[in-house]
């Protein structure tokens, strides 16, 4: 009876090991391990015999259904590996794929904007910087020459982050925080652009974003001057719109440059266009990063990206330009 078992646990497992797919799988779980299969018949038969061939023959029993299970699982893993295998094999996307030109995606208009405006100062000798978005109150106001309570703190309504000492931490209100980094990290001669998105906390209108672009421009070097602030806005302003366009600067106030200026840009047209701000970098703003006033100059500027790129487009509501509707972003 016992070698019968055996032979038959033997079988089970062969076609066990066999089973192509997971119907024939499944059928095999029911026919070789469900309560009317073979071993299970010799089950029912134990009762019929003396106790001490009852144990032998159960013990076989048990061992020969263990084995049968165990050909059943391992072969059931198998298939189900090789399924997954298939599924994924069939939901692979080619992403290499070239897409009709109707249907490929396309660079957002303030990331084209973006990148023509670093491509023209590439063009220029210019390198391009980044700096975090979650700023110090050091890099963004106090080592710009705007330590607390200084009355042009207001001037940009700051979104603080609750971490650290309340104010310590903030979204940072401009690009300018990046030319403090890019100071006290890099030895002059510095001439870098350092494009990115700041916060201010306004309510959004026709003309005003929460979260906007800017780029800023830093060039520290002996022997700098004024001169060179006035032909580098305007060496860039033709580069960028055009010949037809030119530039000029009127006073102003900022107290990380001294003097300050504001820029406008002319149309062809006559009419003027406020771009941006200004300045010779302010000595204890180079003090600030470490640098000998006496030895080194710079100047540096800064302007807003998103309104340039709504006026070049005819974009009237600044507010469009975060609009996430496909009509609206698959024009630019
Ligand atoms: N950071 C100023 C702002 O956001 C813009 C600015 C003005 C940047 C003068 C400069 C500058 O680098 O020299 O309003």
């Amino acid at each position: 009876m016992i070698d019968e078992i055996d032979r038959i646990a033997a079988d089970a497992t062969t076609r066990a090991e066999a089973a192509a797919t997971l119907e024939d799988w499944r059928a095999l779980d029911v026919e070789l391990n469900g309560k009317k299969s073979t071993l299970g018949g010799f089950k029912r038969r134990l009762g019929e015999l003396d106790p001490d061939e009852r144990r032998t023959v159960g013990a076989a029993l048990n061992r020969a259904q263990e084995q049968v299970r165990a050909a059943l699982a391992a072969r059931r893993a198998e298939l189900d590996a090789a399924a997954r295998h298939a599924q994924l094999a069939a939901e692979r996307l080619d992403l290499t794929e070239l897409r009709p030109p109707h249907q490929a995606g396309h660079l957002h208009l303030v990331t084209q904007t973006m990148e023509r405006l670093e491509d023209v100062f590439v063009g220029m000798g210019f390198t391009v910087a980044e700096g975090p978005e979650v700023e110090d109150d050091w890099h963004n106001f106090t080592a710009l020459n705007l330590p607390a309570h200084h009355p042009a703190r207001d001037m940009q309504d700051t979104f603080f982050v609750e971490l650290g000492e309340l104010g310590d931490v903030v979204m940072r209100t401009h690009t300018s925080p990046v030319q403090i980094r890019v100071m006290e990290t890099e030895p002059p001669p510095i001439y870098s652009v350092m494009p990115g998105r700041v916060y201010r906390q306004e309510t959004a209108d026709a003309t005003h974003l929460a979260v906007f672009h800017q780029i800023e421009g830093l060039v520290v070097d002996r022997g700098i001057t004024f001169a060179h602030l006035a032909g580098t806005i305007d060496t860039f302003t033709k580069a960028y719109f055009g010949e037809g366009f030119s530039s000029r600067l009127r006073p102003s106030y900022f107290p990380f440059t001294e003097p300050s200026a504001e820029f406008d840009i002319q149309r062809p047209d006559g009419s003027w266009l406020e771009l941006g701000g200004c300045g010779m970098v302010n000595p204890n703003v180079l003090r600030n990063c470490g640098l000998d006033p006496e030895e080194w100059s710079g100047f540096a500027f800064g302007f807003g990206l998103d309104r340039l790129a709504g006026m070049r487009h005819g974009v009237p509501d600044l507010r469009e330009i975060m609009s996430v509707d496909i009509r609206f972003l698959a024009q630019f």
